[in-house]
């Protein structure tokens, strides 16, 4: 009479279903057609994730290491095959019948089999990889999308789109030295339109450098790729694309640009940043494709940055120096910190240790999130809570080289981070990160807020 077994359900536990079986990995090609790493994890319960590592080009020296085999007869040393014989052999082993819905401890359990402060042993490439297939393969145990997995049914914001429609610098054989012009349509009231927007924007743009006769082949992340005369001339053609499209640039559509300054960094620097044998800390850059002879103070390059957030809708300046012009950094923040939202990309590269001593210093008010960066999920979320606890903005972002893997889009509404930067409106690498956040807008339903309601995001400091 205790135990109605008649007409109840009898429900059988899986304790373990969540406990890893396999993992494995592969070497797979970017949208550069450079290997990279991907693994797949398979979990006792039967659920299985897959995740593939991105990989950049205008990287940071302080990033985690991204492990190549060096091997010239293949790939032109750039095969990532010991990586992937590390996830086969010792994180495999290491990690057979561990719990992977405990992500922290996981995570924890590949920085000591690696051991070293940059991830150089094992490689970044081979962690990260591990790294994110577990988080899929535990949202697949469970049964949700991986942002609702990660994020917790507080994950609702749609983040706003930082679409790069000009490539420049090191992601473009053309005349322009800034990396990416980024336009952030603000004025949508949901993500779908904003990409709609977007979307519409860039055949403007392409029908205005057709006229032109300038050329409408894209770059690295999807933009076009012209050889204008200057790098202003480029903030004025995306301008008038917002406008001939039918929106309101400073309303509609803001002005974002990353200018990957590292990449102009006129000569080897000493750790603060100063040329050796010259007293002035101040470090000297020179625009390598438009005018590669004449150096330049990096305040010329804040008083540049001052003028164009002046003149246009310009809202948001990524790496506007270089990656250890710590002294520069913070003449730039104190000159534009409250007109705008200065992002550490090269600067911070999803480190807590150097975003700690950015938020101490004074420097930036904004961080560019790069899972590769860092390696492991647990440390890129870490990195976004610090940002976030210190009231800096927080942008997802994809790398250069990049693969059908769309984490990163899942990872930004999970965190609520409010921007993305995913690239143009142009290759699939690209629109994947789009099309899930439509997906995942979708899903939402009304429950979905897009972060562009909430403009602006950044208060500076
Ligand atoms: P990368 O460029 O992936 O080539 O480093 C992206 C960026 O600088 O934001
Ligand atoms: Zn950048």
């Amino acid at each position: 009479k205790r135990f109605p077994l008649v007409g109840s359900t009898v429900i059988i536990m899986l304790p373990m279903s969540t406990r890893i079986h396999a993992v494995t990995a592969r070497e797979v090609l970017d949208s550069r057609g450079t290997p990279t790493v991907e693994v797949e994890i398979r979990l006792s319960g039967e659920a299985a994730g897959r995740a593939a590592v991105p990989s950049g080009a205008s990287t940071g020296t302080h990033e985690a290491l991204e492990l190549r085999d060096g091997d010239t007869r293949r790939y032109g040393g750039k095969g990532v095959r010991r990586a992937v014989a590390h996830v086969r052999g010792p994180i495999a082993k290491a990690l057979k019948g561990f719990d992977a819905s405990h992500q922290a401890r996981l995570d924890a359990r590949l920085l000591e089999l690696d051991g070293t402060p940059n991830k150089a042993r094992l490689g970044a490439n081979a962690l990260l990889g591990v790294s994110l297939a577990a988080a899929h393969a535990v949202a697949a145990s469970r049964k949700l999308p991986l942002f609702r997995s990660l994020g917790g049914s507080g994950a609702r914001v749609l983040p706003i789109p930082m679409m790069n429609i000009i490539n420049g610098g090191a992601h473009a054989n053309n005349t322009l030295d800034i990396q990416e012009f980024m336009i952030m349509p603000i004025g949508a009231g949901r993500f779908s339109e904003a990409l709609r927007m977007g979307a519409e924007i860039f055949a403007t743009l392409k029908q205005i450098l057709k006229r032109a006769k300038q050329t409408t082949a894209v770059g690295d992340e999807g933009g076009f790729a012209p050889n204008l005369p200057s790098n202003e001339h480029a903030i004025r053609v995306v301008l008038q694309a917002i406008e001939q499209a039918g929106y309101t640039p400073g309303r509609h559509v803001m002005l974002a640009l990353d200018c990957a300054a590292t990449e102009w960094t006129a000569a080897p620097r000493s750790e603060n940043g100063a040329l050796p044998g010259v007293k002035t800390r101040e470090t000297r850059y020179r625009f390598f494709k438009s005018a590669p002879t004449k150096a330049m103070p990096a305040s010329t390059l804040v008083t540049l940055y001052q003028k164009w957030m002046s003149k246009y809708p310009l809202v948001s300046i990524e790496d506007g120096l270089g990656e250890d012009d710590w002294y520069g950094w913070r003449a730039l923040t104190r000159a534009l910190g409250s007109r705008g939202q200065l992002v550490g990309d090269d600067l911070f590269v999803t480190n807590v240790e150097r975003l700690r001593r950015g938020i101490a210093e004074r420097i930036a008010n904004a961080i560019l999130i790069k899972v590769n960066q860092i390696g492991t999920l647990t440390e890129t979320l870490e990195a976004i809570a610090l940002a976030k606890s210190a009231g800096y903005g927080t942008i997802i972002s994809h790398r250069s080289g990049e693969t059908e893997d769309v984490t990163i889009a899942d990872l930004a509404v999970a965190t609520n981070a409010g921007q993305i930067k995913t690239g143009s409106l142009s290759r699939s690498e690209r629109v994947a990160k789009y099309n899930e956040l439509l997906r995942i807008e979708e899903t939402l339903g009304p429950r979905a807020v897009y972060a562009g309601t909430r403009w602006p995001l950044v208060r500076g400091r």
